[in-house]
C-alpha cells in the first residue's frame, strides 16, 4: 500500500466502486447553491481515483479539492501526476492524528474517502477529525471502505500457522476494525452517532470483483 506507481496501475476495483458510490449519492450531497464547494478527499493514495474518476463529476463551479494521504510518497506521486489540475491541492494528512492542522479546521463542505478507513484502526478518532474538517454549520461525508474481506481470514489463518507466524506479528494492523464484528453496519452507525453526525445512512453491500488476469 506504499508503492504509489504499482497502486496506480492496479486499482480497478477502487475506481469502479468510488465512481459508482459517488454517482449514486451525488444528489443526496448538500452542494452549495452558489457553487464554491470545498471538498477534501481522505486517503487519496496515488490520486488516480480522485482525479480521474471523481473530479470530472464535481459541479463545474466548485471552489477547491484537497487530495490528502498519510503517506508522503503517495502525496508526492499524486502532486507530480496531477499537480497541474485546476483547483486541486495536495497535502499530507493522517486522519487519525491527535490534532487536525489549524488551517483545515472547519474549511470543507464535503469529506470524501474511498477504500481508506479499513486501514485506520482508530476509526473513532478518524470520524471525530473528519467532523472537524467540516464547516461548523453542516456539510456532509461520503465514505466507502471494507467492513470485511475474505483476505482478512487468510491473514488470521496464516498468523496461527507455525510456518508463517513469525512474519505475521502485526496482523491486526492490516485488518478492518469491523471484520470481527457481528453487526458491522450497526456498530459503525453507533460510532457515527457518538462522534456527532446526524442524518446517517450506513449500508453493508456484498460486492464481487473479477480481475482481468493474474497479473492484475
Ligand atoms: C487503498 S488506498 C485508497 C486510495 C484511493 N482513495 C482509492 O480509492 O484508490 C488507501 C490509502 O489510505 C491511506 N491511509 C491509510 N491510513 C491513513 C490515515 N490514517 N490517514 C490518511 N490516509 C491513510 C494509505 O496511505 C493509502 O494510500
Amino acid at each position: 500500500m506504499n508503492h504509489a506507481s504499482l497502486y496506480h496501475r492496479a486499482s480497478a476495483v477502487q475506481r469502479r466502486d468510488a465512481k459508482q458510490i459517488f454517482e449514486e449519492f451525488y444528489d443526496v450531497m448538500q452542494w452549495r447553491r452558489d457553487g464554491g464547494d470545498k471538498i477534501i478527499d481522505v486517503g487519496s493514495g496515488s490520486g488516480n481515483v480522485l482525479m480521474e474518476n471523481i473530479y470530472p463529476l464535481f459541479p463545474p463551479n466548485f471552489d477547491e479539492v484537497m487530495s490528502t494521504d498519510c503517506s508522503e510518497k503517495m502525496v508526492e506521486f499524486a502532486r507530480k501526476n496531477y499537480g497541474e489540475t485546476e483547483r486541486a491541492i495536495f497535502e499530507v494528512l493522517d486522519i487519525a492524528c491527535k490534532e487536525i492542522p489549524e488551517h483545515l479546521n472547519g474549511r470543507f463542505d464535503h469529506v470524501l474517502s474511498f477504500y481508506c478507513l479499513h486501514w485506520v484502526q482508530d476509526q473513532r478518532l478518524a470520524l471525530e477529525n473528519m467532523n472537524k474538517l467540516l464547516r461548523v454549520d453542516g456539510g456532509d461525508i461520503l465514505l466507502a471502505f471494507l467492513a470485511t474481506n475474505p483476505i482478512y481470514d487468510v491473514y488470521l489463518t496464516l498468523a496461527e500457522r507455525e510456518k508463517w507466524r513469525c512474519y505475521m506479528k502485526d496482523t491486526m494492523k492490516f485488518i478492518s476494525p469491523l471484520h470481527l464484528s457481528d453487526d458491522p453496519g450497526a456498530e459503525f452507525k453507533k460510532l457515527l452517532e457518538e462522534t456527532g453526525y446526524e442524518d446517517i445512512a450506513v449500508q453493508i453491500r456484498e460486492e464481487v470483483f473479477i480481475y482481468e488476469g493474474t497479473q492484475k
